[in-house]
């Protein structure tokens, strides 16, 4: 089929939930992608952070084969080999003590929400309320959306699910106000992803912590996006000298295949007891196996100091435009995470990489993402900063270029 008929098929057939781009991708290795009309691609969007060690790594294609001819599904009323050992392989490098498995990062989330108030409702404690943050991203379920301090996401769905509080990221003080003899939670993102690439300033999350070990509630780190590596180590939180309570992964988790977990320290853990919550397919034998395979590639192999020097190298690249388009305004991210906030919309600077061979993506309208798979090599960052500082020159000359023309 080529890009077209898959276009026309989707039309016809598939809820219009998602702003498309027209191309329909067939095949990837790494870093590169293949459309169905056999253009190539180079991929700094990577599934939405999902294709951490790139496209099809072999670790894990060949897990996912050797998973798939032995045995899929079979239910949580049993025990699952793969799930116990990838849940042994994140508590061993993690906080955590104990992981539930789900399939995607919302209801990761949701399990994380559920378990606090479980945690307080056990405890005799009328904890419920949650303080998430504005401009955070948490997922589309009802409570996920709740969750989400982001209007936009909400709107024609209403009523939301109660308890939820927003308070600006990077405001301690307002966190501080808003703790109520009824909060049960403080919910995070290390790095907001969704909401611009927003990163915590020094001493935040571990003020957070404070705050939180003071009032007698707890911590959720949302790092559906920025765990498994993105930042360079395997989980963000590592950056900033400071331990949730609760954890929450999907995106790079499976190397590309759904796959979502809450990890929590045990004496918060031990709230969920059988029958207290549950999900058919979570962490069944296909995708934990996948997730071991995944989680190893990424801690061993040199993946995460490639994150951190690659990493590096694109922030300084990026930094370099800034002398030569006025209208970028600030880079800021980690690891291999970055935005860079404009003045102008970058909505057509994605449309026109993305004619170019360069896949790249836009959130909040002015802020351009970059989160390549962590396998990139400092040549894919120069191929790609060549693609858009064309596409820059293209949409915004610069002062140079304008006074030529005049
Ligand atoms: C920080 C964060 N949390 C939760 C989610 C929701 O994950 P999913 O789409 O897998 O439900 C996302 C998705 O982008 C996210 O970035």
């Amino acid at each position: 089929m080529t890009n077209k008929e898959i276009i026309e098929l989707t039309r016809n057939f598939v809820a219009d939930t998602y702003r498309r781009f027209p191309v329909a991708f067939v095949r990837g290795k790494g870093a590169r992608l293949q459309d169905a009309d056999g253009k190539g691609y180079l991929d700094f969007v990577a599934g939405l952070a999902v294709c951490n060690l790139g496209h099809c790594h072999p670790k894990v294609t060949e897990a996912i084969k050797k998973q798939a001819g032995t045995l899929i599904h079979t239910s949580n009323l049993y025990h699952i080999g793969p799930q116990a050992r990838l849940a042994k392989l994140l508590c061993e490098n993690s906080f955590a003590d104990k992981v539930f498995f789900s399939n995607s990062g919302a209801e990761a989330n949701e399990a994380a929400i559920k378990l606090v108030r479980k945690f307080f409702s056990l405890k005799g404690e009328s904890r419920y309320k949650i303080i998430t943050m504005e401009k955070s991203f948490h997922g589309r379920t009802m409570a996920t959306m709740s969750a989400t301090g982001q209007r936009k996401f909400q709107e024609g769905f209403e009523p939301l699910l109660e308890k939820f509080v927003y308070v600006p990221f990077n405001d301690i003080g307002a966190v501080k106000k808003a703790v109520k003899k009824d909060t049960a939670a403080v919910m995070v993102e290390p790095i907001q992803g969704e909401g611009g690439v927003n990163v915590p300033s020094p001493g935040y999350l571990k003020g957070l912590k404070a705050l939180c070990a003071e009032s007698g509630i707890l911590l959720i780190f949302d790092e559906v996006q920025v765990g498994m590596g993105r930042t360079g180590t395997l989980f963000a939180y590592e950056n900033y000298g400071v331990k949730p309570d609760v954890m929450t992964l999907a995106k790079g988790l499976g190397g590309g295949f759904p796959i979502g977990a809450m990890l929590a320290k045990d004496e918060i853990a031990r709230a969920f007891r059988p029958g207290s919550h549950a999900s058919t397919f979570g962490g069944n034998h296909l995708a934990t196996s996948a997730g071991i395979a995944a989680v190893n590639a990424t801690i061993r192999g040199g993946v995460l100091d490639n994150c951190k020097k690659v990493g590096g190298y694109l922030f300084e690249r990026l930094s370099g435009l800034k002398k030569d388009f006025p209208f970028i305004k600030e880079i800021r991210g980690m690891g291999l995470i970055w935005g860079m906030e404009l003045k102008i919309p970058g909505s057509p600077i994605v449309d026109k990489c993305l004619k170019k061979g360069l896949l790249i993506n836009c959130t909040g309208e002015t802020v351009l993402r970059f989160i390549p798979p962590l396998i990139i090599k400092e040549k894919d960052v120069d191929e790609m900063m060549r693609i858009l500082k064309g596409v820059l020159k293209e949409v915004h000359p610069g002062p140079t270029a304008s006074r030529t023309r005049t």
